[in-house]
């Protein structure tokens, strides 16, 4: 597909629901003490992936992904193996779900999830009882489940994943289980059972979990921010744009990218309703012609860890060098991710330096044009059909069918800005 560049943008959108918040919700209300209603899941193919692993699982709905009534039932072992795609927070969530559950379990991927790490989860989980074996610490992953032992656990890594996986197991393990040492990653996982009422506290960086009863859930997931960031870029690039987004979540360990967009002098206004489990809001992004480059705080660095690739497309127009450090967790996700920006930034004429743990970049740069190879990583389809819009002579994408991983409307509303431009 190629994408070419659009004159003026007025456009107001919604993303469709957080994929994060949609596998957790799914796999919280599986163990709950009763039915939950929730409205407004991604139906994307990710969160697809864990639907259909519960559903194998014995775990009954009703309804579809606008309004879903998920009925708990006790697991049982079942004999073909689950399959979760391209999703490594299917992976990962299921097995800190599947390791208290008596029987052996077989988790695979498709080949970009096939490479990906696993001993993250392997470790603790094993530590706690499960037998997890796999092939050289990477899917497919064998669990035999059954009961499980609290532990103490120093996180080695950010990983909202690797916490969140623990905590699942640690909600059906004798003791008290202690997580130490998060960095801030997203927090939806303790939200969502602080809202059930499980046995969860968390003080800065320490969260202790115990066995817990859950109250069923009834809510409505909000919009996704890591998709909506793609378009917050559009707008800050774009030479004649506003571009305003509804309904997001605005959760504080998502929107790091907001706060280094501020830094940057983005023109970027954001309102946030404190709501339970999650704050939702609006953002109203518009062109930014005093972009100037920074050097990214690592602080940040969990907060906006997916939208980290598109700090490359603005520091290339920012005044001054852009860098980014301390990202190495952007090389195990659904493609390496400073290799896929690197080589396509090149391919459509813009210097960048690779770092080992991010990028180098000098702004004031003219985004020309060329041939993009996705990987099929769906936030690199995105984040280069984005730049298309903006670019001198278009952008040809390779294979856009991956954005159905998290945002299958992505090139419907893309198309639907770039038609409202003809117009104007
Ligand atoms: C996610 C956590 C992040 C993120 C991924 C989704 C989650 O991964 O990159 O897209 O839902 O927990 P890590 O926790 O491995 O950093």
């Amino acid at each position: 597909m190629k994408i070419k560049p659009i004159r003026k943008i007025r456009a107001k959108i919604i993303v469709p629901a957080d994929k994060s918040i949609t596998h957790r919700t799914l796999i919280l209300s599986s163990m709950a003490k009763n039915e939950s209603i929730i409205y407004n899941l991604l139906n994307a193919n990710d969160t697809k992936r864990t639907y259909n692993i519960l559903k194998k699982l014995g775990v009954k709905f009703k309804g579809d992904f606008s309004k879903l009534i998920v009925i708990p039932k006790n697991i049982k072992e079942i004999e073909s193996p689950l399959y979760c795609g391209n999703s490594g927070t299917t992976a990962r969530l299921m097995s800190g779900f599947l390791a208290s559950k008596n029987g052996l379990f077989i988790l695979y991927g498709d080949t970009s999830l096939s490479k990906r790490p696993m001993k993250r989860i392997i470790e603790p989980l094993n530590l706690m009882g499960a037998e997890i074996k796999s092939r050289n610490e990477r899917m497919p992953l064998i669990i035999k489940g059954g009961e499980l032992k609290s532990i103490e656990y120093e996180m080695p890594i950010p990983s909202a994943q690797l916490k969140s996986s623990i905590i699942l197991a640690g909600l059906k393990a004798n003791g008290e289980t202690i997580i130490k040492g998060d960095k801030g990653t997203r927090d939806h996982t303790e939200r969502l059972l602080k809202f059930m009422n499980a046995n969860i506290e968390i003080k800065k960086d320490l969260i202790r979990i115990r066995k817990s009863d859950l109250e069923p859930l009834n809510f409505k997931i909000p919009g996704d921010f890591s998709s909506a960031s793609f378009f917050i870029t559009l707008a800050i690039l774009h030479r004649n744009a506003k571009i305003e987004i509804n309904n997001v979540n605005l959760n504080h360990t998502r929107i790091g990218f907001l706060k280094i967009l501020e830094k940057m002098n983005a023109n970027i206004y954001y309102e946030i309703h404190e709501s339970e489990p999650e704050p939702i809001g609006k953002i109203i992004a518009e062109t930014s012609n005093d972009l100037k480059g920074i050097v990214i705080p690592e602080k940040l660095i969990p907060n906006a860890i997916d939208e980290l690739p598109l700090l490359a497309l603005i520091g290339a127009k920012a005044q001054g060098k852009t860098v980014l450090k301390k990202a190495k967790e952007l090389r195990v996700k659904e493609s390496d991710r400073i290799t896929s920006v690197i080589e396509n930034m090149k391919n459509i004429g813009i210097n960048i330096k690779e770092l080992k743990d991010g990028f180098e970049i000098e702004g004031k740069q003219k985004i020309i044009g060329g041939k993009i190879k996705t990987y099929n990583d769906h936030r690199i389809a995105m984040m280069f059909s984005i730049a298309g819009l903006i670019s001198e002579e278009g952008i040809e994408i390779d294979n856009t069918v991956s954005v159905n991983i998290s945002f299958p409307e992505f090139y419907k509303v893309l198309l639907n800005i770039a038609d409202e431009s003809k117009k104007t």
